[in-house]
């Protein structure tokens, strides 16, 4: 068996797996012989991943930001979770800190650092000892870029915690990719113009000379769930935008 082995009769549960990283982590697990299960909010985002999906899988709707809406989700669970990995979106809770509102950090948390505990502790009965949880985290957590000291505060708390769940939790293996800029429907709510502008501006300051592909953090997800001496492992996949520069 090679450490990245094939993925033939296992199960993964992929939260945020309606669109962007969660949606290629999902199609690369299923093209692998996973089967797999996509959740998120909105049923027709679900079904419509799930056609270009493909492969053995299915979708459900969840929201993660709804207590009873997960423990219902998993008390249903009829099978073993060989793998879970948590993507879902949480867009509030970024801008100067002078003027963030703290409302908006506290939604930042509600909408990704609860859920992604919430989810944990609902799907651990659920999970298979000798398999993964994979946290999509953010690169804003371990980087210092003006205006995202609150997403630093959620996904710096939610990569904190990968070690120690790591040995907490062992021999179930947990893991976190940390993005940089990935060009997703992340980035829907600003207008296209200006989003091109960012990103041409991102791409001339980012070492690799672009901004990521949802496929990029994808293949980390799939090397972490596929190699089982992985684990309390933070990477970054950032095309080298977060490298201090020692100005
Ligand atoms: N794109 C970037 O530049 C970037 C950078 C760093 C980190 N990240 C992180 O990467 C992860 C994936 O983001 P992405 O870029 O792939 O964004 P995306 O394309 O917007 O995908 C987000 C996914 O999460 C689902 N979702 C959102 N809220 C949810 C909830 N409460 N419960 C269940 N599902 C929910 C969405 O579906 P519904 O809306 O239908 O629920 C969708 O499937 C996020 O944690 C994000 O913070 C992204």
């Amino acid at each position: 068996m090679t450490q990245s082995h094939s993925l033939q009769g296992q199960y993964a549960v992929v939260v945020g797996g309606s669109s962007g990283v969660g949606e290629a982590a999902a199609a690369m697990l299923a093209a692998d012989g996973a089967e797999v299960l996509i959740a998120g909010r909105d049923q027709g985002r679900l079904d419509a991943a799930r056609e270009r999906i493909g492969g053995k899988s299915a979708a459900r709707q969840l929201d993660g930001a709804d207590p009873e809406q997960v423990r219902a989700f998993f008390a249903d669970a009829d099978r073993k979770i060989d793998h879970l990995v948590l993507s879902l979106s949480g867009a509030a809770g970024s801008g100067p800190i002078a003027t963030l509102e703290l409302d908006q950090l506290a939604a930042g948390f509600d909408g990704k650092f609860w859920p992604f505990l919430r989810i944990l502790q609902a799907a651990l009965p659920h999970l298979s000892p000798e398999g993964s949880v994979t946290f999509v985290t953010a690169a804003s957590a371990g980087a210092a870029f003006p205006g995202t000291a609150g997403l630093a505060a959620i996904n710096g708390a939610l990569q904190a915690m990968v070690p120690p769940l790591a040995v907490e939790l062992a021999p179930l293996r947990v893991n976190a990719v940390s993005p940089g800029v990935i060009d997703t429907a992340w980035w829907s709510a600003v207008p296209a113009e200006q989003r091109a502008e960012i990103f041409d501006g991102l791409a001339a300051a980012t070492p690799v000379g672009r901004v990521g592909r949802a496929e990029d953090v994808a293949g980390v997800i799939r090397m972490l769930v596929g190699n089982t001496f992985m684990t309390g492992t933070v990477i970054d996949c950032t095309g080298g935008v977060n490298l201090p520069t020692g100005r």
